[in-house]
């Protein structure tokens, strides 16, 4: 892929880092120094256009959005709490799969008024809940929900699930599948028509590398 453009690329450590890393290989595009072992937070790559800048998962949507980063790999938790002013979402990259779910204790009654929830997804849980007519309050944690409703914080969480396993571990129940979560490559408003000419190839060739 040949473009005159600079493309900067921001995505988040770890299972986002891992799994889009093929995907960028398909697209021509290889990290040259490895983030689990490096400390760098800008990473040239083969490409002598395209550098990567590594970081927190919730942030990508905002450096993306600000333009200080053209494209993006976030999480559609992390979008959907964000807002996704700013940018475009052009492509699911089905990667790092899993579910928002409501949770708590068995028998747990979703029912019941002005329900307490625990979650770090605070806009994303308001408005579901809002949604179907029902006022909730809502806590904003940052980590380890599924302790909540184990002490008493909270009736129930909203959470991401993948196996289960820590619901399961704290005895708690998946009550309510919300949305199906995966990782979505982000646009800049503005660097989609001023570098259009990179990034669209760019972005084609992760939509052949994720199957179409
Ligand atoms: C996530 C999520 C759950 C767990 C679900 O936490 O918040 O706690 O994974 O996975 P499972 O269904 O396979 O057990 P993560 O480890 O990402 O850390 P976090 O608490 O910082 O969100």
């Amino acid at each position: 892929m040949t473009f005159d453009a600079p493309i900067t690329i921001a995505l988040s450590k770890g299972r986002i880092f891992k799994d889009s890393l093929p995907l960028l290989a398909q697209a021509g595009i290889e990290p040259a120094d490895d983030p689990e072992t490096s400390r760098k937070l800008i990473l040239g790559t083969n490409h002598p256009r395209v550098k990567l800048v590594l970081i927190r998962a919730t942030d990508v949507p905002t450096y993306v959005q600000w333009g200080a980063a053209d494209l993006g790999v976030s999480g559609k938790d992390v979008l959907m709490e964000h807002g996704g002013e700013g940018l475009y979402e052009p492509l699911d990259l089905r990667i790092a799969r899993c579910r928002m779910m409501v949770a708590g204790l068995p028998g747990a009654d979703l029912t019941r008024p002005r329900l307490r929830i625990a979650t770090k997804y605070l806009n994303t849980a308001r408005l579901f809940f809002a949604g179907r007519g029902q006022q909730v309050d809502v806590i904003k944690l940052y980590g380890s929900m599924e302790l909540a409703p184990l002490v008493g914080l909270s009736d129930l969480i909203v959470d991401l699930v993948e196996s289960g396993n820590t619901l399961k571990a704290n005895g708690l129940v998946p009550l309510e599948q919300m949305y199906d979560i995966s990782s979505r490559l982000v646009v800049n408003k503005a660097s989609w028509k001023m570098k259009y000419g990179a990034i669209m190839p760019l972005v084609e060739a992760l939509r052949e590398a994720v199957g179409g």
